[in-house]
């Protein structure tokens, strides 16, 4: 708990009769959490995505003990490369279960970007982070279209379990790549699912990804029913926004090209 609130929470510990003091003093050191960086490039200038977007509804994908007994983090740190010193950015952080695996991974000398779109979520994990003292990890709020991290700050990224939410995936993805540094990998966790079923097909997310200019490299299927990882680099020369193009939902570039309203 920050030292600003304490003296509030004695108070109401004070005035307080029975257990709503608790949930007072909790409410009471959740601080709001502001973006890490300036923000990118407007949604309105990319399309929008030709296909359902499923909608934010918690923030964590299964209990950690389930995804501990599949070592998802174990797999995909593995995969990915992921080492003591490296900058990882944690797209859609949720609750933090990457996030804190990311920040013992990475050591004293690395960073943690964990970023979210959901205030409350981002709260709790603030907290989450002081109270295990993870100096190494930063909050940040993010946009929908705009991860708001800092310019060529990233060795990785990884959006885990989270891509089918992203209602501007391609503003996203294209203001993700300037947090990106030369070499960096991105590393995208789903369900071999459609995404109203909170999933991304593998095909559509290629598509998605190479319209932003987005290389693959690399597929991987995880044990333990955790879903698949696609690993991509960065576009070589970021493309204009107005010359990307939506993919329909099977995954094919389509003729149309609407922008973000
Ligand atoms: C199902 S939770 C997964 C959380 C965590 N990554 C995990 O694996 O447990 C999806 C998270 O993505 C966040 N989210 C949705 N759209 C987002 C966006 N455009 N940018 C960043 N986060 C987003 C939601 O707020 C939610 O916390």
């Amino acid at each position: 708990m920050r030292l600003a609130t304490r003296p509030f929470c004695i108070l109401m510990l004070l005035l307080a009769l029975g257990g709503a003091t608790a949930t007072m003093c909790e409410l009471a050191a959740a601080q709001p959490v502001a973006p890490l960086a300036p923000p990118g490039v407007a949604a309105a200038a990319f399309p929008a995505p030709d296909r359902p977007v499923a909608s934010v509804i918690s923030p964590i994908w299964a209990s950690e003990d389930e995804r501990r007994s599949a070592n998802e983090t174990e797999q995909v740190f593995k995969l990915l490369g992921i080492k003591p010193g490296m900058h990882v950015g944690d797209i859609g952080a949720g609750s933090g279960f990457y996030t804190m695996q990311l920040s013992r991974a990475v050591g004293p000398s690395g960073e943690v970007l964990a970023q979210d779109i959901t205030p409350k979520y981002l709260e709790a994990l603030q907290q989450r982070v002081r109270a295990a003292d993870a100096a190494n990890v930063k909050v940040g709020l993010g946009e929908e279209h705009d991860p708001r991290l800092p310019a060529h700050s990233l060795d990785a990224a990884v959006l885990i379990h989270m891509y089918h939410e992203i209602a501007q995936p391609y503003a996203l993805l294209f203001n993700l790549a300037a947090a990106l540094k030369p070499g960096a990998l991105v590393g995208i966790v789903d369900l071999d699912r459609a995404t109203p079923e909170h999933g991304t097909p593998p095909k559509l997310l290629r598509c998605e990804l190479a319209a932003v200019g987005y290389r693959e490299a690399g597929f991987h299927k995880l044990k333990g029913g955790v879903g698949y990882l696609a690993i991509f680099k960065p576009p070589l020369e970021a493309k204009q926004p107005s010359a990307i193009k939506a993919c329909s939902r099977d995954g094919n570039t389509a003729a149309k090209n609407q922008r973000a309203s």
